[in-house]
């Protein structure tokens, strides 16, 4: 007898995953390993791109070590091709790598603004375009996972590269969603305020207190909170889905973080 959540496997499929060293990537990385896909591993840093491939073939899956700087455009090409050598496949992309730290505008030069929009748009688009006419001839039909931001849905000082950015990000899924249905599916997943390097960059005490203070849900995220909606957006469970935007958060309706007033 099938079950339904047979829908949720991805038993023979095999995904990218950018970013996938640690924190959101690596924890989607594992969890799809967990479903049944093979993956390959991809960030610049490559200890840590081995732990994350260790944790996977502790699960039974094949994982592909690929160093990637998402901003090299020969990386890029490289990533996809060593993949489709070893897997001859590719069915997932997941559009990860990114970030940026609130900074008031004033602070932020124009070539920091168009460095923040490469990283977290550009470099999706370019991924994204790379991976699709090889998901359409090896696997027949696929998905495509950007990870967004809270950021871009709500506004506040000192986000407004990182917001643009995500913001945009969450608009170039809805796009590509049209472009690419019915044979690739484009979701992205709003986040919000999860346990990472990234945020325990410029994270303190107090912070954190006015951040839970914020939070409809009284936490902050983890890493698996992302990596099942990741999974269930991969999977065939959301064979309906596409051209979403879904909030993994918390029930935020505000960003967390308060930057100071911009004394003009
Ligand atoms: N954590 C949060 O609260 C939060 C909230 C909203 C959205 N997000 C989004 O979630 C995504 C992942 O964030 P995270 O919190 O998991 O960050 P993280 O813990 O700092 O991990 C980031 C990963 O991306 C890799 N990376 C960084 N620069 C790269 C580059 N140029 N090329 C390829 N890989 C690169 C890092 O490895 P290397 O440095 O070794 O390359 C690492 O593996 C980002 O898009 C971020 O905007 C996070």
């Amino acid at each position: 007898m099938s079950s339904i959540l047979d829908s949720f496997r991805l038993d023979g499929q095999v995904a990218i995953v950018t970013g996938s060293g640690r924190g959101i990537g690596a924890g989607t990385a594992v969890a799809y390993a967990d479903a049944g896909a093979d993956v390959v591993i991809s960030a610049r840093t490559v200890a840590q791109l081995e732990e994350t491939a260790e944790k996977v073939r502790a699960r039974g899956r094949r994982a592909l070590v690929v160093p990637c700087d998402v901003l090299d455009p020969e990386q890029r090409a490289n990533l996809v091709d060593r993949a489709l050598d070893e897997f001859g496949r590719l069915d997932i992309l997941v559009n990860n790598a990114g970030g940026w730290p609130p900074k008031p505008t004033l602070e932020t030069s124009e070539d920091e603004f168009d460095a923040c929009f490469r990283f977290n748009v550009t470099t999706a688009y370019a991924m994204t375009r790379l991976a699709v006419p090889r998901i359409a001839q090896t696997a027949g039909s696929g998905a495509i996972v950007n990870i967004s931001s809270v950021a871009g849905r709500f506004n506040a000082r000192g986000f407004a590269a990182y917001g643009t950015a995500k913001s945009a990000l969450s608009f170039l899924t809805r796009s590509l969603a049209q472009d690419f249905a019915p044979t690739v599916r484009v979701n992205g997943i709003a986040v919000g305020s999860i346990l990472t390097q990234a945020l325990s960059n410029f994270m303190s005490d107090e912070l954190e207190e006015q951040m839970l203070a914020k939070t409809p849900m009284g936490r902050l995220g983890r890493v698996e909170d992302i990596a099942a909606c990741a999974l269930y957006l991969a999977s065939p469970a959301a064979s309906y889905v596409t051209g979403e935007i879904y909030g993994v958060n918390g029930g935020l309706t505000q960003i967390q973080v308060e930057m100071p007033p911009v004394n003009l």
